[in-house]
């Protein structure tokens, strides 16, 4: 544990304010934003930024990296499996860690059933595809269905009971409540091992909430904001973020026209991996690799069936 007052301009009094709100290691203060640290213990912004930058440079994060070290990091990246092997390669062993993977589609592409098997997987071990770990699922539509992740478990050997018990799931009423749910889920990951966070759906109440083209730029800013939360759970706790988001099927504006912020440029510029998906026939779902930084685009085929995602 680090001594926070360490930090120039931390006494005691806000020693403990950051650690009642949350910001008790150097990371956590290290990817806060001035403007919610400022907020968060009721301090000037100024003075956050100075709190921020310290952290910074003692843990390390923001600024140049050696080349050595990036590769110390990036050896911790592990990839969680999907359950098809075609779309594992295609993502290049499976959901990667520290990143964030949106999933997008129309209705019955297949996002949810996504979703679903990565909350078993995670809980599977290493040598399996899995990371040994529990699953967040921030549910915003009322997706979420035990008796399915019972089925999904059995048939890959976990006890359906046991692989609930692993998987926390909390209701989102409104964009607000969804963002501060990330808030709860960095608490609960303190004492759990929390390896994959789903927000299924990311963009639903935002879209609801915000209607007009007068509403855009707010609800981009949020959704940014929320965004920038979901990437440093992912980075503090080498997590998989996966999130959903429905869009009507339209190849030509997503493929036609690059520069069309239908789904939203946020969502695409901070997300690492997006994975467009449609159905095909014979029940076979396609998904297909966009903008990917270290992956080349391509497409896998794989079905949903009974006891899940499958080749
Ligand atoms: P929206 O949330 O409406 O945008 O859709 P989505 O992309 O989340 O779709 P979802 O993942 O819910 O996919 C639903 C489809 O999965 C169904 O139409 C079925 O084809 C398939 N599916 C769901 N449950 C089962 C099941 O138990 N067995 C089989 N074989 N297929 C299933
Ligand atoms: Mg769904």
């Amino acid at each position: 544990m680090v001594d926070l007052e360490e930090l120039p301009g931390v006494g005691p009094a806000i020693a403990k304010k950051l650690e009642e709100a949350g910001y008790d290691d150097l990371m956590a203060i290290a990817v806060a934003s001035p403007s919610e640290l400022a907020e968060a213990i009721d301090i000037g912004e100024g003075t956050a930024l100075k709190i921020i930058q310290a952290a910074r440079e003692k843990a390390d994060v923001g600024g140049f990296e050696t080349g050595d070290v990036l590769l110390e990091r990036m050896k911790e990246r592990k990839h969680l499996t999907t359950g098809s092997k075609s779309f594992d390669e295609l993502l290049g062993g499976g959901f990667e860690t520290q990143a964030i993977t949106e999933l997008f589609g129309e209705f019955g592409s297949g996002k949810t059933q996504i979703a679903h098997q990565l909350c078993v997987n995670v809980q599977l071990d290493e040598s399996e595809g899995g990371l040994e770990g529990e699953a967040i699922f921030i549910d915003t539509e009322n997706t979420f269905r035990p008796e399915r992740i019972i089925q999904m478990a059995e048939s890959v050997g976990i006890d359906g009971k046991d692989a609930l018990k692993k998987i926390h799931v909390a209701n989102a009423f409104n964009s607000n409540h969804q963002m501060m749910l990330v808030d709860k889920a960095i608490e609960l990951a303190k004492e759990r091992a929390i390896r994959l966070l789903v927000v299924d759906s990311l963009t639903g109440h935002f879209r609801a909430e915000y209607v007009g083209r007068g509403a855009l730029a707010e609800r981009q800013q949020k959704l940014n904001k929320h965004m920038h939360m979901l990437l440093k759970f992912a980075r503090l706790y080498n997590a998989v973020i996966c999130v959903t988001n429905q869009v009507a099927a339209r190849p030509d504006v997503y493929f036609g026209d690059p520069t069309q912020p239908i789904g939203g440029h946020i969502v695409g510029h901070t997300a690492m991996f997006r994975i467009y998906l449609r159905k095909s026939k014979g029940g076979k779902r396609i998904a297909r690799l966009i903008d990917s930084p270290h992956l080349p685009e391509g497409e896998a085929v794989f079905t949903v069936k009974e006891e899940g995602i499958r080749d």
